[in-house]
């Protein structure tokens, strides 16, 4: 029997509600049909952007929204997506599916989508093969309020404020598709760029990203930070304010891939594992950044995660889209509760990506639209944005899994305190068997619990398809007891629950 230990007198800092962001890039539908249909379109829009996928982003609060990519970012040129639509420039999109980008989704278009879902703003510059003039303008054109070149062609294509770029990524994965740099190269080319990533506004910073590594490249944390921050005097500190980490749940590593639906234990627990293992990237780079950064003055940005299965049958392999299942729903939950652990230093996260493109929260086709396992995750997990981590851990539930390479802890969780209600979220990794978890709080009050929920399939593979939207989603959950305030429940196998406490 698993006992869940709880200190509700130590909370462990804030948790960012940044750590529940969302990444949508021009790849596939997930801009295009996914989040944007034009405004001549028959399927419900305001502006242009679905009504659907605009409500139910904003059902889970989406926090901030990270645009225009991912490897697309380093091959986008702003200027391509600005002014009157019909001129805009047609370029293809070589890394995804080689298809035609005809820009009509661009700068004021994304501000506008953010606008309607009242989230902040991620913006990621293009370093590798845009210049450091283009990256500056652009962000002059975003945000200066007075008068300039780029703000009167901000005014002249019909936007007279200046907006709000919370964050701002200075090139994307330049290990890689973002110019294959190495670590010093791109270090410096760091240093030169966000030079001129210029502060217009005192009362609206822009938080400056630094791109950080790919999964376990730990040279590469250690040399950025080394050439940003070595010899560099103490007033030129704080030119980044986070350091991205990129790490996708890919069971068997990045070939093969396996499919999103079919999978058997061995792959349901070699998947759960892969989605722990951010827990031990987070703790490994983190104490890289701890030896330039004591302070932790910089952010970690998990600006990409979630994962990355075969593509659907049938469909583009460029495009990226996948199913989603109780597997992924599992794989949001320990992702979640890991990142909410690390508050101290996780700063930001993005799922990649948000509409029909990997691990997504929704999927469309046509004007349907469906909620994957994922959403209902992120909607119960919602309570934590913004909430104070609080000191927990559970003991004796053991581990679970189908061999020795593919063992995960049967439970995990993770706890925050926000406006008096403490809220538990808890996930059970077995494939077949339930756990009785005792809750213990550090105080002997007489707690009550004032929201059950759990998100549980009928069938571990179970999923939601246009024909059976309802499939996986959480209900209310009654499978627990409280005596004398004590909490005691029965966590079914393969389960996301969420208790909130009083
Ligand atoms: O999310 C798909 C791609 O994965 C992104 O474009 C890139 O940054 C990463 O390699």
């Amino acid at each position: 029997m698993a006992k869940l230990i709880i200190n509700e007198n130590n909370e462990k800092g804030t948790i960012a509600p940044e750590i529940y962001g969302h990444f949508s890039e021009h790849l596939g539908r997930c801009i295009y049909g996914g989040l944007f249909v034009g405004d001549d379109s028959d399927i419900p829009n305001v502006n242009g952007m679905r009504k659907d996928v605009v409500d139910a982003l904003k059902d889970i609060n989406i926090p901030v929204l990270r645009w225009p990519g991912g490897c697309f970012a380093d091959e986008y040129h702003w200027r391509d997506g600005i002014g009157e639509k019909s001129t805009r420039k047609k370029m293809v999109n070589t890394h995804w599916g080689g298809v035609t980008e005809d820009n009509s989704f661009g700068t004021h278009e994304y501000m506008e989508l953010c606008s309607q879902l009242n989230c902040k703003t991620y913006v990621n510059g293009n370093l590798g093969s845009g210049t450091v003039q283009e990256m500056s303008e652009w962000v002059e054109y975003m945000t200066f309020d007075g008068m300039s070149p780029m703000a009167e062609l901000r005014k002249k294509n019909g936007h007279e404020a200046a907006w709000k770029v919370d964050y701002f990524g200075v090139g994307n994965e330049n290990w890689g598709c973002g110019g294959n740099m190495t670590p010093e190269y791109y270090g410096n080319e760091y240093r030169r760029y966000q030079t001129y990533v210029r502060q217009y506004s005192k009362d609206k910073p822009v938080k400056k990203v630094c791109c950080g590594a790919n999964s376990e490249d730990y040279y590469w944390t250690d040399d950025v930070l080394k050439t940003c921050y070595e010899h560099v005097p103490e007033d030129q500190h704080g030119m980044m304010d986070l350091l991205s980490l990129h790490y996708y749940t890919l069971p068997l590593g990045w070939l093969p891939k396996v499919s999103a639906t079919d999978f058997d234990a061995e792959l349901w627990y070699k998947t759960l594992r892969a989605a722990h293992h951010i827990e031990d990237l987070i703790n490994r780079h983190g104490a890289i950044m701890d030896k330039y950064d004591p302070g932790k003055e910089i952010g970690m940005s998990i600006d990409e995660w979630g994962t990355w299965f075969e593509v659907e049958p049938g469909t583009n392999p460029g495009f990226l889209y996948q199913q989603n299942t109780v597997r992924d729903a599992l794989v949001a939950g320990i992702s979640l509760n890991i990142f909410n652990k690390h508050c101290d230093r996780v700063k930001l996260a993005c799922i990649a990506q948000t509409v029909n493109v990997l691990q997504s929260v929704l999927l469309t086709e046509g004007a349907k639209m469906v909620k994957t396992p994922t959403w209902y995750v992120f909607r119960m997990y919602r309570h934590h944005q913004g909430a104070k981590l609080l000191e927990s851990a559970v003991t004796g539930a053991g581990e679970a899994g189908a061999g020795e390479d593919s063992m995960v802890p049967k439970i995990t969780e993770s706890v925050s305190k926000k406006d008096d209600i403490i809220t538990v979220t808890l996930s059970n990794q077995s494939m077949t068997d339930a756990e009785e978890v005792t809750v213990q709080f550090a105080e002997d009050k007489k707690y009550e619990i004032v929201e059950a929920r759990i998100l549980k399939g009928g069938d571990v593979h179970d999923k939601n398809t246009f024909e059976a939207p309802d499939t996986v989603k959480d209900e209310e959950y009654k499978d627990y007891s409280v005596k004398d305030g004590r909490i005691v429940l029965k966590a079914p196998a393969a389960s996301v629950i969420l208790l909130r406490v009083r």
